[in-house]
C-alpha cells in the first residue's frame, strides 16, 4: 500500500470520506482547511485521512476511512500510524482525534496506536448532526477526545 498526499488537481474520494463522517458540509470544510492523504493499492484508492491544523503546534486527524471490503486487514492501523508520523515530520507537537462514544472499534484502534483519552465533548453529535446515530446498539451522543504528544 502506498500513502501519499492528494494532488491539488485530483478530487477527494468523497464516498470514502463520508463513511467516516456523514456530514458533507463538515467534510468539505475539513478538506478546504486540511491536508488529504490517500492510500492506494496499485492505482486504486483503498483508504483516506485528513490532517487538520487546529491550534499552534496541534493538528487533528479527521475523516479516516478504509474501503469496506479492505477493512480488518491492518490498513486502518497503518494509516493512523502514518498520520502520526506525518504530523511529527511537519513539526507538530500534538496530534488529536475525536470519535463517538459508540465507536468501540475506533476507540480500540486509536488507543492501540498510542492515543490517550483527554476529554469528552458532551452531546457533540446531538448538537451537530440532525439524524440520530446508532453504532453497536449504542446511541452516539458524545465525542471522546484523544491526543498523542509527539
Ligand atoms: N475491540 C478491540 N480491538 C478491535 C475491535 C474491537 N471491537 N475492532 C477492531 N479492533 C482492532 C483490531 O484488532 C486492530 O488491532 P490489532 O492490529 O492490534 O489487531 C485495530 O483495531 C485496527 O484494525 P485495522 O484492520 O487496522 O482497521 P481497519 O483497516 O478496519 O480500519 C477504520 C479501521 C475505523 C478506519 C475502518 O473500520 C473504517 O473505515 N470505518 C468506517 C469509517 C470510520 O468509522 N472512521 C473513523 C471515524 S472516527
Amino acid at each position: 500500500m502506498n500513502i501519499r498526499a492528494l494532488r491539488k488537481t485530483e478530487s477527494a474520494p468523497m464516498d470514502l470520506l463520508l463513511d467516516a463522517d456523514p456530514s458533507q458540509t463538515l467534510v468539505e470544510d475539513y478538506l478546504s482547511r486540511g491536508i488529504c492523504y490517500v492510500a492506494e493499492i496499485g492505482n486504486h484508492i483503498v483508504g483516506v485521512y485528513v490532517l487538520l491544523p487546529t491550534r499552534p503546534d496541534t493538528i487533528e486527524l479527521v475523516n479516516i476511512a478504509i474501503l469496506k471490503q479492505e477493512q480488518g486487514k491492518g490498513f486502518g492501523k497503518t494509516l493512523v500510524l502514518d498520520a502520526v508520523n506525518q504530523a511529527r515530520a511537519r513539526g507538530y507537537k500534538t496530534v488529536e482525534i475525536g470519535t463517538g462514544n459508540s465507536s468501540i472499534q475506533q476507540l480500540a484502534l486509536y488507543q492501540k496506536c498510542g492515543f490517550r483519552i483527554c476529554g469528552i465533548d458532551v452531546d457533540f453529535f446531538i448538537r451537530h448532526y440532525s439524524e440520530d446515530i446508532y453504532e453497536n446498539g449504542i446511541h452516539c451522543r458524545d465525542m471522546i477526545r484523544l491526543y498523542q504528544d509527539l
